[in-house]
């Protein structure tokens, strides 16, 4: 199959800093493609680029064939491109089904006035926003916690209905951007084989994620970025055993002896 994303060239400064330099590469529908990199690498930055939240000052975002680049976030959601965020974005005092529903607000088109009115056209969106929102927490297995206070879940299970809820978008390329930041083995188990079971339904996934056992067991390809720049990929066998990517975790971790 061919790529559904492709990535050409892309780059962005910051006062002179090349943040993120010159990378390519492209994902497939159903494929688990991991960036990796020490911290400051460019990953979050990269990301910020793709989903339109930063504007690139080279390259392109193809989505589908077409020029996304630089789109805003919630225009690209639309066409099919969703990402959830380094540090959590759900709403702490809202039950975990309203975190879901709110998911399907940010995919219409919505008439103000329609939702002022309560037309029936808005309240039968609003009921399968909601009927949506129930199935999607049964996806990843939140179900049961549907009426409970959503700062009360547990922190994988915040992340699962992060992840919910960029799944109400109907994505078919989905970015995760640290999904099991924080979390336990157990917890990371169940994030791990949520976007298996995600990508094996034909989404195109791109995952930043530090926890190397995780990234090693469920990616097919992995991008490795150094400052900014692409230094390998390939399957995780590979980039595993590649001296440049080796030599750049040894130099990230030797200077985080150094700072500390
Ligand atoms: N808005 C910005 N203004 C200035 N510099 C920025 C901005 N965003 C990112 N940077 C810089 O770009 C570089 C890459 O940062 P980025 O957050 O993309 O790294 P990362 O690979 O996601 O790291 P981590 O693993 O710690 O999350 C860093 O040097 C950072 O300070
Ligand atoms: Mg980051």
């Amino acid at each position: 199959m061919s790529a559904l994303l492709s990535i050409e060239g892309l780059g962005i400064g910051f006062g002179g800093i090349r943040a993120v330099n010159d990378v390519s590469f492209s994902v497939r529908p159903g494929e688990i493609l991991s960036v990796i990199g020490p911290n400051g690498a460019g990953k979050t930055t990269l990301f910020n680029m793709i989903s339109g939240v930063y504007r690139p000052d080279t390259g392109r975002v193809v989505l589908d064939g077409e020029d996304v680049t630089a789109i805003e976030p919630h225009l690209l959601a639309r066409r099919g491109l969703s990402r959830t965020f380094q540090n959590l974005q759900i709403f702490q005092s809202m039950t975990v089904l309203d975190n879901a529903v709110a998911g399907y607000h940010l995919r219409e088109s919505g008439s103000v006035l329609a939702d002022l009115f309560s037309l029936p056209a808005s309240r039968r969106r609003a009921r399968e926003a909601r009927e949506g929102a129930r199935a999607l927490l049964a996806r990843v297995g939140l179900d049961r916690a549907a009426e409970r206070e959503a700062g009360n879940l547990s922190y994988g299970a915040l992340k699962r209905l992060e992840i919910a809820r960029a799944l109400a978008l109907n994505p078919k390329v989905l970015l995760l951007d640290e999904p099991a930041a924080g979390c336990n083995a157990v917890e990371t188990e169940e994030i791990d084989q949520l976007i298996a079971e995600v990508a094996r339904s034909g989404v195109a996934i791109l995952l930043v994620e530090h926890d190397m056992k995780m990234v090693m067991r469920i990616s097919n390809h992995i991008v490795v970025l150094d400052h900014g720049e692409k230094i390998a990929e390939g399957d995780p066998a590979t980039v595993s055993q590649n001296p440049a990517v080796i030599a750049a975790y040894l130099g990230s971790e030797e200077a985080a002896h150094a700072d500390g």
